[in-house]
């Protein structure tokens, strides 16, 4: 099977590559040089040209709660346009089968947790990412119109919760997420001798995370079921913790404690984002690396890799 994936150079797209499975298919990874997304003339060809079974999407402009509010226009239309030039591209290409990414944030800030995929488009959005969750509907909905519309093609949404690991964004402010942050500055503590760590918010909100390479070894694993998949599903661990609880588990494994000062000011965002994992494990498939086992790995990664 001939796989394409686009954005391969980030940190999903890095995960694939590096899984074992990887092995067992043919795989293109284009980098932006070769097919800019934000093209559709070049997408089309490199698509035409290559001819893929099947095109595995994990471009996108990904950001943490800060980035997403100062650049709501770019998070919007640059997510928008990869996404819409990429499926449509694929589609008149007469590609059968495509794997889009959604996240969490496409839930609505008001609902029950946990989130199942019926509370898709039943209220409104987070507004610190309101831009970016649109942008992600919009293609959620233009996968699911081109799988209804036709018996042949598979264009599933898989909706990963929030996820750490090896290929993080440790040091980039910018493009951190919670997990690799505090990995990132809890390093920082031990190195420096520090006493304290200023959080950012209350520390209390809750965060379901989950391993990248859980993320890539739930499709590599089950692409030639791709047939059986919901248009769209949540993909995570059923389990979430607060923020500070992250902080004790990263502290722990580092065996450095700190006096952890919660900045208040700073916004926390949604409270709980705990999704409800339901399809994956009816499938028989679960999550190869819990989380303690993950932490420990992407830590290593961290020290000998990154920091
Ligand atoms: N990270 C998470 O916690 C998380 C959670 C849930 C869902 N997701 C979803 O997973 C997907 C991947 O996220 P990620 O964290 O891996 O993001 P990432 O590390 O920022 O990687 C984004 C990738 O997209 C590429 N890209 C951006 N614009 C492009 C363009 N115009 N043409 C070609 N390539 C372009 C980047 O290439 P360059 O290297 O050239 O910039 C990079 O390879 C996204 O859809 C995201 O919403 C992520």
């Amino acid at each position: 099977m001939k796989i394409l994936i686009f954005g391969s150079s980030g940190f999903l797209g890095k995960n694939f590559l590096d899984h074992p499975f990887a092995e067992n298919f043919q795989i293109l990874k284009p980098d932006r040089a070769e097919v800019d997304l934000f093209d559709i003339n070049t997408t089309k060809e490199y698509l035409q040209k290559n001819s893929p079974d099947i095109v595995i999407n994990c471009a996108g402009k990904v950001g943490g709660i800060v980035a997403n509010m100062n650049n709501k226009i770019d998070f919007m239309i640059e997510n928008f346009e990869i996404n819409r030039n990429l499926i449509i591209s694929s589609l008149e290409n007469k590609i059968k089968k495509f794997i889009n990414f959604g996240s969490s944030c496409m839930y609505p800030a008001e609902v029950i947790n946990p989130l199942d995929e019926t509370q898709i488009m039943n209220g409104k959005f987070e507004k610190t990412n309101e831009a970016f969750a649109l942008s992600k509907i919009m293609s959620l909905k233009l996968c699911e119109y081109i799988s209804n519309s036709n018996d042949e093609y598979f264009y599933k949404t898989i909706i990963p919760c929030n996820m750490f690991g090896k290929f993080d964004h440790f040091n980039d402010t910018k493009r951190s997420h919670m997990v690799a942050a505090v990995i990132s500055k809890v390093h920082h503590a031990k190195e420096n001798n520090l006493s304290e760590i200023i959080v950012w918010g209350s520390g209390n909100v809750r965060r379901e995370y989950t391993d990248a390479f859980n993320v890539a070894d739930f499709v590599l694993r089950n692409l030639n079921r791709i047939k059986e998949f919901p248009n769209y599903f949540n993909l995570g661990v059923n389990k979430d913790y607060t923020v500070k609880e992250y902080y004790e588990m990263i502290m722990e494994i580092y065996k450095y404690q700190v006096n952890l000062v919660f900045d208040k000011s700073k916004p926390d965002g949604i409270k709980q984002k705990l999704m409800s994992t339901s399809f994956p494990i009816n499938i028989n498939w679960s999550q190869p690396r819990d989380l303690k086992y993950s932490l420990n790995k992407t830590i290593e990664h961290y020290i000998n890799y990154v920091k």
